[in-house]
C-alpha cells in the first residue's frame, strides 16, 4: 500500500467506487430502473469479497476458540424485545426538515446546525424531533395494532434473547461468547458515502458474557484482540486506530466503549464498537419477560447476572476499508513492452481477496483448453478460481491485478511439452515456472491461508 494513503485521500473514495462497478463488486440496487436510494447489491466479485470478510471473522471469533459459539437469530421480531432493549424509546436521531426546501437532515450531523447544506438559507430548519430509526412492518394479512413486526437494528439482541437457551444447549459457562453474522436495518436519515452508511447492512456481533468483576478486563481484551484481528489481515496500523469514547459519547449502559476506526478518504470513522454493556441487556430482557437470566456457578455457589463485552463491527463497511487500503496504482513497464504504464493493483490479504488463483490459457486455442481446464479443476476443490481466456494476457493480468487476485497461472504451448505452468505474482509481478504435479502445494505455500 502506498505511503500517500497515511492522509485522507478524497480521489481515493471515487477510484474505489468506480473499479467497484467497473469489475462487478458493488452495484447500485434496483439500477435499471433509476436506483433504490443508498442500497447496494454485491456483484460476482463483491459477494466473495464480503464472504471472505466474514468468514474471516467467524474463522477468528467461533472456529479457533473453545469459547464462543455461533447463532443465527430471526430478523423479524415482536415489539417485546424492542421495548425491553431499550430501541423503541430511545434509538431515535434528531430530525430537522428545512421549511424552504423541504430536505431533511440529522441535526448532529450538520456542519453549521443554522444553515440548510442543500438550498443554504439560514435559521430555515424545524424544530428537531425524535425520529426512530427502526423499520416497521406487519406480520400477517391484517395490518394494524397488534400485527406490528420490526426489522432488527443490530444482531445483538438475538443473542441476549436465547441466552438461556444457548446456556443450556452449549454446555459453556461464563467467560463464554455468542457470535453472530447477518443483516440489520436502519432507517437512516442520511446514508451516503456509497456502503459506509446504508439503511441495508451487515454486522458482526459477538457477546461475550462474563462474571461482574472481570468486565474490565475482558474489556481490555476484546478491545487489543480486535485491533488485532485488522492488522492480521493486512490492514496498514497507520490506517487503524483504537479511540475510546469520551464520558458524554457512552450509551446510559455502557461502563466503556471504544470504537476500531479507518481513516477514511473523508476522515477518521468508525469501523467498530467495542462496548462493555454490564449487566444492562440481560437485566432489562429478564425484567420484561419474567424469565430469569441469571447464572448460577456451581464450583463457587455464586449466583450472578453475566456482564457483556460486545465487540460489533459492520461486514459491509468492513470491506469497504479493506478496498480502500488494498487500493494502490503504480507506474509499470507494459509487461512484454517495456513502455510506461500505470497499473491498479488491490493489494489484498490472500484470505480477503475474492479470487486467489485465476487460470489464464494464453490463447482460447483448443489444444491449451484441455490443460487449462486440468490445472482449474485441480485448484478448484480447494481455492475459488477464476477462469478466463479472452483478450491479450497482459490485459487478463491487469484485470485480475484490478480484482486483488494473489496468482495467475498461465498455461501456454510450452505446457504441452514440459507440464509446467508459469505462475505470476500480483504485488511482484515476477513469474515462476511450475510443474502442474507441484502446483497445488507450491500455491498453498504461498498463499499462507
Ligand atoms: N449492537 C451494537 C451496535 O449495533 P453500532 O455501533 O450501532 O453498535 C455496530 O453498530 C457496527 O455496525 C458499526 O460499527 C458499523 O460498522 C455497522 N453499522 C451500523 N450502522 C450502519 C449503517 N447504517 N450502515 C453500515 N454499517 C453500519
Amino acid at each position: 500500500m502506498s505511503e500517500a494513503l497515511a492522509t485522507p485521500s478524497p480521489e481515493l473514495f471515487d477510484k474505489v467506487v468506480n473499479l467497484c462497478k467497473r469489475r462487478g463488486f458493488v452495484f447500485p440496487s434496483a439500477e435499471i430502473y433509476g436506483g433504490f436510494r443508498s442500497t447496494y447489491d454485491y456483484g460476482p466479485v463483491g459477494v466473495l469479497l464480503l464472504r471472505n470478510v466474514k468468514d474471516a471473522w467467524w474463522r477468528s471469533m467461533v472456529q479457533l476458540r473453545r469459547d464462543i459459539v455461533g447463532l443465527d437469530a430471526a430478523i423479524l421480531s415482536p415489539p417485546a424485545v424492542w421495548e425491553a432493549s431499550g430501541h423503541l424509546k430511545n434509538f431515535t436521531d434528531p430530525l430537522v426538515d428545512c421549511k424552504v426546501c423541504r430536505e431533511r437532515f440529522r441535526l448532529d450531523k450538520l456542519d453549521d446546525p443554522e444553515v440548510c447544506p442543500n438550498c443554504h438559507s439560514t435559521h430555515s430548519f424545524t424544530e428537531a424531533r425524535h425520529f426512530n430509526l427502526m423499520f416497521k412492518t406487519y406480520a400477517g394479512p391484517v395490518e394494524g395494532a397488534g400485527a406490528e413486526v420490526y426489522l432488527r437494528p443490530e444482531t445483538a439482541q438475538g443473542m441476549f434473547t436465547n441466552f438461556k437457551n444457548v446456556l443450556e444447549t452449549s454446555r459453556k459457562r461464563p467467560p463464554f461468547g455468542i457470535a453472530q453474522i447477518g443483516k440489520s436495518f436502519r432507517n437512516e436519515i442520511t446514508p451516503g458515502n456509497f456502503v459506509f452508511r446504508t439503511r441495508e447492512f451487515e454486522q458482526m456481533e459477538m457477546e461475550y458474557f462474563v462474571p461482574p468483576a472481570e468486565g474490565p478486563r475482558w474489556y481490555e481484551y476484546w478491545c487489543e484482540a480486535r485491533m488485532q484481528w485488522y492488522l492480521d489481515l493486512g490492514m496498514p496500523a497507520q490506517l487503524l486506530r483504537l479511540r475510546a469514547h469520551d464520558e458524554d459519547e457512552l450509551s446510559h449502559y455502557s461502563a466503556g466503549t471504544s470504537d476500531v476506526e479507518f481513516l477514511f478518504p473523508w476522515g477518521w470513522d468508525e469501523l467498530e464498537g467495542i462496548a462493555n454493556r454490564t449487566d444492562y441487556d440481560l437485566t432489562q430482557h429478564a425484567s420484561h419477560s419474567g424469565e430469569n437470566l441469571a447464572y448460577f456457578d456451581q464450583a463457587t455457589g455464586e449466583r450472578y447476572v453475566p456482564h457483556v463485552i460486545e465487540p460489533a463491527a459492520g461486514a459491509t463497511r468492513t470491506a469497504m476499508a479493506f478496498l480502500m487500503a488494498a487500493y494502490d496504482e503504480e507506474e509499470v513497464a507494459r509487461e512484454g513492452q517495456g513502455q510506461g504504464d500505470v497499473r491498479t493493483v488491490l493489494r489484498l490479504h490472500p484470505r480477503i481477496a475474492p479470487y486467489k488463483v485465476a487460470v489464464l490459457p494464453l490463447s482460447k486455442k483448443p489444444e491449451l483448453s484441455a490443460p487449462a481446464t486440468e490445472v482449474l479443476e485441480a485448484l478448484q476443490p480447494h481455492f475459488m478460481c477464476d477462469y478466463d481466456e479472452t483478450q491479450a494476457i497482459g490485459r487478463r493480468y491487469r484485470r485480475q491485478d484490478e480484482l486483488g487476485t494473489p496468482f495467475c497461472v498461465t498455461v501456454d504451448f510450452d505446457t504441452l511439452q514440459d507440464r509446467a505452468v508459469t505462475v505470476r505474482d500480483r504485488d511482484s509481478m515476477a513469474q515462476d515456472r511450475v510443474a502442474i504435479d507441484e502446483l497445488l502445494d507450491h500455491l498453498r505455500d504461498r498463499l499462507g491461508l
